[in-house]
């Protein structure tokens, strides 16, 4: 059996290692007789299981003893709802950048339930550039600011954090966290549907501040409460327990990987292997998004002659190179390299794409 270089956008490329794990111990996890998808959640092993995947994500993030972290369901897009349920208390206005796709949705969802300002847009670059923020406009009466730290669509990613002073900062990091060393400080809440860098699809991890739990409404769906979840170990209802396993073997491999500096290392190593061969292509290849704002995670790249399009996706299919096909929403082709994907997977899609520009350039 061969493992393809699978760069797909979510769900993700999972660790091999972590795979073999997993079949290894399906049928009988530990010694218990059964596997973890058919035991209780409340039970001694799978107690083991949360605990432990906890405290692993608390020491990979450096988390303050002062956040909660829940494992919950529903997705990011359940967060979109969630982020304004929870979070606006006697408030009625939250501030919203608009970096692409996925930070529209999230204002749309937001709008639902309250006033949004969008405090900045990259819309008239085609979402190519990331607004610095001296341009936003930020209200004064906001609960909260979101923000979406990696478009995982258009390729544009903050390689800073906005400084919003008092008001509480959240992020939509779904394809971005874990891929480098982050000073949870600085955030409110930060949330992530687990599918590109964390395990499976089924878990949502949410890391929140102590004292915003207060703000819940209280029409708020329990299943997405905060505080309630925090009180009861995101176990209100029947957790998603197969993913959250695997999400925890993940974050187990990333320790024994060297943590979030070394992953940090090699994913900016192998953006620049991608984004080199894209610039040093001659225009066979090319990325729109303004450099210092690319992402280390989702690279969409187009070629000169779009008419080449399928062959290339054929040839690189037939290398074992997969899912390279863009986003409906922008064409193209996109490269997702998020921590599973090994370097060597980058340095034979570079090779691939020299050979097939030599071939037709
Ligand atoms: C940045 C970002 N936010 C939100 C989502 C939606 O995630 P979910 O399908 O878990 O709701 C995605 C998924 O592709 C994403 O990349």
């Amino acid at each position: 059996m061969t493992r393809a270089f699978n760069f797909g956008a979510g769900p993700g490329m999972l660790p091999a290692e972590v795979l073999a794990q997993v079949r290894d111990e399906l049928i009988d996890l530990h010694g218990s007789g059964m596997s973890v998808m058919e035991m209780s959640h409340r039970g001694k092993d799978f107690m083991a299981i949360a605990q432990q995947s906890e405290a692993d994500l608390r020491e990979l993030l450096s988390i303050p003893a002062n956040y909660k972290v829940l494992f919950l369901q529903g997705g990011a897009q359940g967060q979109f709802a969630a982020v304004p349920l929870n979070l606006l208390g006697d408030k009625r206005r939250a501030d919203y950048i608009n970096t692409g796709h996925w930070s529209k949705r999230a204002i749309a969802e937001a709008e639902r339930f309250c006033k949004v300002n969008v405090a900045a847009s990259s819309e008239t670059s085609r979402f190519t550039t990331i607004p610095p923020q001296r341009e936003w406009s930020l209200s004064a009466d906001a609960a909260y600011v979101h923000y979406t730290p990696n478009e995982t669509i258009g390729g544009v990613e903050f390689h800073w954090i906005p400084d919003v002073g008092d008001v509480a900062l959240v992020a939509d990091m779904s394809s971005t966290i874990l891929s480098r060393p982050l000073d949870v400080r600085r955030f409110g809440v930060i949330y992530a549907g687990a599918q590109k860098n964390i395990g499976p699809s089924g878990v949502t991890v949410v890391i929140v501040r102590e004292d915003l739990l207060d703000r819940v409404q209280a029409d708020t769906p329990s299943i997405f409460n905060y505080r309630l979840q925090a009180e009861q170990g995101s176990m209100f209802n029947t957790p998603c327990t197969f993913a959250w396993y695997v999400a925890g073997l993940v974050l187990d491999w990333l320790k024994r990987k060297g943590g979030l500096a070394a992953m940090g290392e090699i994913n900016k190593r192998k953006a620049d292997k991608l984004y080199g061969c894209i610039d040093g292509s001659g225009g066979f290849y090319s990325n729109p998004v303004d450099p210092p704002c690319r992402s280390w995670m989702n690279v969409p790249f187009t070629l000169a002659d779009s008419r080449l399009d399928e062959v290339f996706l054929k040839e690189a299919q037939a290398a074992t190179l997969l899912q390279l096909k863009g986003h409906r929403a922008v064409g193209g082709m996109r490269a997702s390299i998020y921590n599973a994907m090994p370097e060597e997977g980058v340095d034979t899609l570079v090779q691939f794409m020299q050979q097939f520009a030599h071939k037709n350039g």
